[in-house]
């Protein structure tokens, strides 16, 4: 599992999070919730390596890794990031974008799991197609997908939802129940779309301007309470 105490995180001259301390449990989805620019991305980057951290601590499955700070330390240490955006090389095919995946594993795994096809099956038929020719909805899975290949213990998902259509969000619903019914990942899930979440969640942080003003387990997040806290 993961544990950040007290972790913030400036842009330059300028603190973006204050004192971020929360969990985030194997087999459980933590949702991070807030309104546009509240500083969910930043922490995700904070947790990816991908923004470096300020102050404060980070440990994964016991082990710490506040000083393992570049991108690729945290791969190794099993954190898998699906960005915001998604991020997909789109001049490189969908099969040479799931192999970036490998860069963190040695070169004994480097396997595409069937497991990757069988909840992506679309990748299966386009894994020759270039990446940027894949629509929205298709390169998120894509990014998921990514992700998937290192086998991480952490999964931190930026908006997966965001512009794309009903029946795709509803497959990545799906998807992220499945990770969590394995009960060996711990996913961190930032969202807008609140029913989406809501019904998801296991668990839930709100943050405004870069604090937690809500941290708590479904059983005492009512839902009325957390959709005023989330909403502009
Ligand atoms: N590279 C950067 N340099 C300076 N400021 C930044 C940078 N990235 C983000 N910020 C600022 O940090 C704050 C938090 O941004 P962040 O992207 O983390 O928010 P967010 O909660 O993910 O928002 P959204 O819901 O719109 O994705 C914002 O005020 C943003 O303008
Ligand atoms: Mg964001």
């Amino acid at each position: 599992m993961l544990t950040l105490k007290d972790l913030t995180l400036h842009y330059g001259h300028s603190q973006i999070l204050y004192d971020i301390s929360m969990e985030a449990k194997p087999g459980a989805v933590t949702c991070l919730m807030g309104t546009n620019g509240v500083g969910k991305t930043s922490l995700l980057k904070a947790i990816s390596g991908t923004h470096p951290r300020s102050g404060g601590s980070m440990v994964l499955n016991g082990q710490d890794i506040s000083a393992r700070t570049s991108p690729h330390a945290r791969a190794q240490a099993g954190i898998g990031y699906v960005p915001q955006g998604r991020d997909i090389f789109p001049l490189m095919t969908v099969r040479e974008n799931l192999q970036t995946g490998y860069a963190c594993i040695p070169k004994s795994d480097w396997t595409i799991p069937d497991e990757v096809f069988e909840l992506f099956p679309i990748l299966k038929d386009f894994l020759n197609r270039r990446g940027g020719d894949l629509s929205g909805g298709q390169q998120q899975q894509l990014a998921i997908a990514r992700a998937m290949i290192a086998q991480p213990k952490l999964l931190l998902l930026d908006e997966p939802t965001e512009g794309i259509q009903p029946n795709i969000i509803k497959q990545i619903g799906e998807v992220i129940k499945y990770l969590r019914s394995k009960g060996d990942m711990a996913i961190i899930l930032v969202e807008q779309f609140f029913d989406f979440a809501y019904e998801l969640g296991d668990h839930f942080v709100a943050l405004e301007r870069g604090r937690v003003i809500h941290n708590a387990p479904r059983a005492e997040t009512l839902r009325e309470d957390l959709l005023a806290k989330v909403s502009v």
